[in-house]
C-alpha cells in the first residue's frame, strides 16, 4: 500500500505530515489502521483550532466582563402558592413519564483521571452500605420510575471508545438491573496535540493520540449510525415517539433522575434546553455558572471565569453570578437532531499529560502537561435554545458528584451526604435516627431506589418510631 499524493499534500499543508514518519516501517495491518485513522480526522477543522487554542492565547472567555448579568431563574418555592405550582409541574412531568415521551441519557465517557480509579466510573462501588456501583444507583432510578409511572423508561449511555466493551459487560453481568432499554452509544475523538507546536501527537508508529471529544459529543453521537449502519439513537428515539430527554453526569449518585417536577417545568414553559442550578457559595467553587451574556443566556466554565466576575457581589453580599450548573439538563429531540444538522459546538482546550512515540519512534512518559486535548461541552448549546429554563433546587437534596479519590466531592463525603439525606427521609417518615453532635448522621443509612424514591414512598413502608442506631440497606 502506498501513501497517497494527495492526502500527504493536505497534511504537509496543515503541518501533519509527520503521521506518516513510520510508514516505511509498518507492517500491512499497521498501515491500513493508520490510514483508517487519519482519514476520520477533519483536518482543516484541526488547524483552525490550532491556530486559535494552541498558536493564540486562549479565547474561551470572548466576551466583556461588563455585558455579563445575572441570568433569571425559577426560585425554590417559599409560598404554599409556589408549592402548589410545584405540584402542578409534577403531575405534567408525571404524565409525560406515563405516555412514554421521556428518554434518558446518562455520560459516562469521561475517564475519571481524577478518581484514580481503573475501569468506567460508572462501574465504582458509591453506596455507603451495599457497596452499589454509581450505574446500579442510576439504573434502579429508572426501574423504580418505569413501575411508578407503569410504562418502560429508555436509558441510552454514552461511552468512549476506552470504556464502551467494559460498560456493556457490566451491565450484561447485571441482566440490565432490571431494565427493558438499554442502549450504550460511543462519542467520537478528537486528536491531541503538541502544546508547543500544534502537531498530533502519536500514540505508536501507526496510532494517533485520540482522546475523547468531551460530552458535547453527544449530539453527534447521538445523531451517528453504528459502524454496523444501524438506526441512530435519534432515529430510534422518534420511532419510539420520544419527545423529551433527560441528561445527567455518571458522577452524582443524589441526581434526580428525570424529576417529574423539572419535567413538567421546562414542558410548561415549552422550553428546548432547561437546566437545574444551585446556589453557588464560594467564588472558587468548580461548578459552571450560567449567566446572561450580551442578552443570551450562555453558560461559563469555573476555568474560563475571570476571579472578578467570580467574586462580583450584589448589595446584600450574596455573589451575583450564582446559579452553577449541576449538569442536569432537559433537552427537546427536535433540538438535538436541529443541533446535529445545522450547528456544531465550539471547541474548548484542555492541557494535559499525553503519553505517546517522538520522532524516533521511542516512547515518552511526560512529567508535565505537553499536550492540547479538544473537547465539546453540551452546555454551549444553550445559546441556540429558542426557549430555555433555569430552575433551582436544592444542593443538600441533589448533588454530591463523585469526582476525586480525597478531599472534597471524594468517596467519603459521597457516603456521607448520601447517609444524611437517607436518613431525613427515615426521619420524616417517623424514625429515630442517630446524629452526631453537627448534624451529620453516625453510620451508614442507604435506600435503594427500588425501596423508595422519595420520602413521600418511604413513609408508607416504614413504621413510626422505629430507631436506627447501625447501619442500614432498605431494598
Ligand atoms: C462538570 C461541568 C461543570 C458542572 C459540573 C457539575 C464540564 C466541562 N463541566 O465539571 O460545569 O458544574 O460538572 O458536576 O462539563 N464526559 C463524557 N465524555 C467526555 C468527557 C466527559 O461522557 O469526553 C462525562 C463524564 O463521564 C462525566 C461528565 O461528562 O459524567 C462530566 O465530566 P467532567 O470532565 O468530570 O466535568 P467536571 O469538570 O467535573
Amino acid at each position: 500500500m502506498e501513501i497517497d499524493p494527495l492526502l500527504f499534500e493536505h497534511l504537509e499543508r496543515r503541518g501533519q505530515s509527520h503521521l506518516f514518519q513510520f510508514w516505511d516501517a509498518l507492517d500491512a495491518l499497521e498501515r491500513a489502521r493508520l490510514l483508517s485513522e487519519i482519514q476520520a480526522v477533519d483536518f482543516d477543522r484541526l488547524h483552525g483550532l490550532v491556530t486559535r487554542l494552541v498558536h493564540a492565547e486562549d479565547v474561551d472567555l470572548d466576551i466583556e466582563p461588563g455585558e455579563i448579568e445575572p441570568i433569571d431563574v425559577v426560585r425554590l418555592p417559599e409560598t404554599d402558592g409556589e408549592r402548589a405550582l410545584r405540584r402542578r409541574s409534577a403531575g405534567i412531568g408525571g404524565d409525560m413519564l406515563a405516555s412514554g415521551e421521556v428518554a434518558i441519557v446518562l455520560v459516562a465517557g469521561g475517564s475519571g483521571t481524577r478518581l484514580g480509579f481503573e475501569g468506567p466510573k460508572g462501574t465504582f462501588p458509591i453506596g455507603p452500605v451495599s457497596s452499589a456501583s454509581l450505574f446500579q444507583i442510576h439504573a434502579e432510578k429508572v426501574l423504580a420510575l418505569s413501575r411508578r409511572h407503569g410504562r418502560s423508561i429508555p436509558l441510552y449511555i454514552m461511552t468512549s471508545p476506552d470504556n464502551h466493551e467494559a460498560t456493556i459487560r457490566f451491565f450484561e453481568a447485571h441482566d440490565r438491573f432490571g431494565l427493558e432499554h438499554v442502549r450504550c452509544f460511543m462519542q467520537g475523538r478528537m486528536p491531541a496535540v503538541d502544546r508547543s507546536t500544534g502537531r498530533v501527537l502519536m500514540a505508536s508508529r501507526s496510532q494517533l493520540a485520540l482522546t475523547p471529544d468531551g460530552h458535547g459529543g453527544v449530539i453527534a453521537a447521538l445523531a451517528s449510525r453504528t459502524a454496523e449502519g444501524a438506526e441512530s439513537c435519534l432515529e430510534e428515539m422518534q420511532g419510539l415517539g420520544i419527545k423529551t430527554v433527560f441528561y445527567f453526569q455518571v458522577d452524582n449518585p443524589l441526581v434526580r433522575v428525570a424529576d417529574p417536577t423539572f419535567l413538567g417545568l421546562h414542558r410548561e414553559h415549552e422550553s428546548e434546553m432547561s437546566f437545574k442550578v444551585i446556589e453557588r457559595l464560594e467564588p472558587e467553587e468548580k461548578l459552571g455558572v450560567i449567566v446572561r451574556a450580551g442578552g443570551r443566556p450562555r453558560v461559563i466554565e469555573y476555568s474560563d471565569l475571570t476571579p472578578e466576575l467570580a467574586a462580583r457581589r450584589l448589595a446584600s453580599g450574596a455573589l451575583a453570578l450564582w446559579a452553577g450548573s449541576i449538569a442536569v439538563h432537559i433537552l427537546e429531540v427536535a433540538f438535538l437532531e436541529r443541533l446535529s444538522r445545522d450547528s456544531q459546538l465550539p471547541f474548548h482546550k484542555a492541557i494535559k499529560k499525553t503519553p505517546h512515540v517522538d520522532d524516533r519512534g521511542v516512547e515518552v512518559r511526560p512529567e508535565a502537561p505537553n499536550a492540547v486535548k479538544f473537547e465539546q461541552f453540551i452546555f454551549d448549546a444553550l445559546p441556540e435554545a429558542g426557549r430555555a429554563l433555569v430552575v433551582e433546587t436544592d444542593r443538600a437534596s441533589e448533588f454530591e458528584p463523585l469526582k476525586n479519590a480525597v478531599g472534597p466531592e471524594s468517596p467519603a463525603t459521597v457516603h456521607q451526604r448520601m447517609s444524611d439525606q437517607f436518613g431525613a427521609w427515615l426521619e420524616q417518615a417517623g424514625a429515630i435516627v442517630s446524629r452526631r453532635s453537627d448534624g451529620s448522621v453516625a453510620f451508614g443509612v442507604e435506600i435503594s431506589p427500588l425501596f423508595a424514591l422519595d420520602a413521600a414512598e418511604l413513609k408508607s413502608k416504614i413504621e413510626p418510631g422505629w430507631v436506627v442506631e447501625r447501619p442500614v440497606y432498605l431494598r
